[in-house]
This record gives structure tokens, sequence and C-alpha cells, in this order.
């Protein structure tokens, strides 16, 4: 049982940006976190990765099909407009977590729209950085009842 936690655009300034939003812990903070909870919920290995760029998040995407058994996905804006990494989500056979800090669904209307959502096991929206963990949790138990996106 292996999981990435992809990363989008802005998500580098975590800690920096809009801290009342999406709070004070650093990147670096919450990727430490993570990697080591997701130890303890019994992963073999977790990566971190985050790009700005669209293209870097679908080759992602496409290369962590032969080396994940699941990605928890934080696509950030992209998560709103982006048919290519819907796409992306929708061409690999690993189930696929959408996680957001912030609750997208009380926010600016155009952030009510997810366009990858139908192509993700689940959506977990609003619980911070705990957002992240509720997906690795979902995760761990998608891949012991055997289930694929
Ligand atoms: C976000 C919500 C998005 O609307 C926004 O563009 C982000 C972060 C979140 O984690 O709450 O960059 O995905």
């Amino acid at each position: 049982m292996k999981v990435i936690i992809i990363n989008g655009p802005n998500l580098n300034l975590l800690g920096e940006r809009e801290p009342g939003t999406y709070g004070n812990d650093s990147y670096k903070s919450v990727c430490e976190e993570l990697t080591a909870k997701a130890k303890e919920l019994g992963f073999e290995a977790c990566e971190c990765f985050q790009s700005n760029h669209e293209g870097d998040i679908i080759d992602r995407i496409h290369s962590a099909r032969l080396e994940y058994s699941g990605i928890v996905l934080n696509a950030g804006a992209l998560t709103h407009y982006s048919y290519a990494v819907r796409d992306a989500i929708a061409a690999i056979r690993i189930p696929v977590i959408e996680v957001h800090l912030s609750n997208i669904h009380k926010r600016e209307e155009f952030r009510h729209t997810s366009v990858i959502a139908p192509v993700c096991a689940g959506q977990i929206s609003g619980f911070g950085k705990e957002s992240y963990l509720l997906g690795l949790i979902a995760l761990k138990g998608i891949l012991e009842k055997g289930e694929i996106s």
C-alpha cells in the first residue's frame, strides 16, 4: 500500500498564503506530518509532490499509476476548471481522493464546481490539513476492500 499526495498550484505557499483560509502550517510541515501519519496508517511509502504547472500535475498522475496504490489530490484551483486533470484521473485505474483544506462549497460560487469530483472516489473538503488525513484514511479503506476508482 503506497500513496502519493499531489498538490496543485499555490499550495507550496501554505502557511504564508491566506492563513485565515488555509492555516498557518507550512507546506513542508504538513508534508512531514502526513508522511508520518501515512506510516502509522500502514502505508509503506508516502510521497508528497507539488507543482504550480498543470502539465506537471498530469504527468505525475500518469506516472503515479505505475508506482502507487492510490492518490490523495488537492488540485487547487485546477479543481474548478481543468478538464485535462479530470481526463488524467479518468485515464488511470488507481483510486484518487479529492481533498481541499477549505470548504469549497461555502466560498465563492466558482469554487462550488469541481470538474474532477465525478472521476474521483470521493471528496473531502473543509477540515484544514485534517482533510488530507481523512483522505489517507478513506484511501486505506478503499484499498483494503480492493475497490478501484
Ligand atoms: C483549495 C481550494 C481551491 O478553491 C483553491 O483554488 C486552492 C486550495 C483548498 O485546499 O481549499 O488553491 O483546493
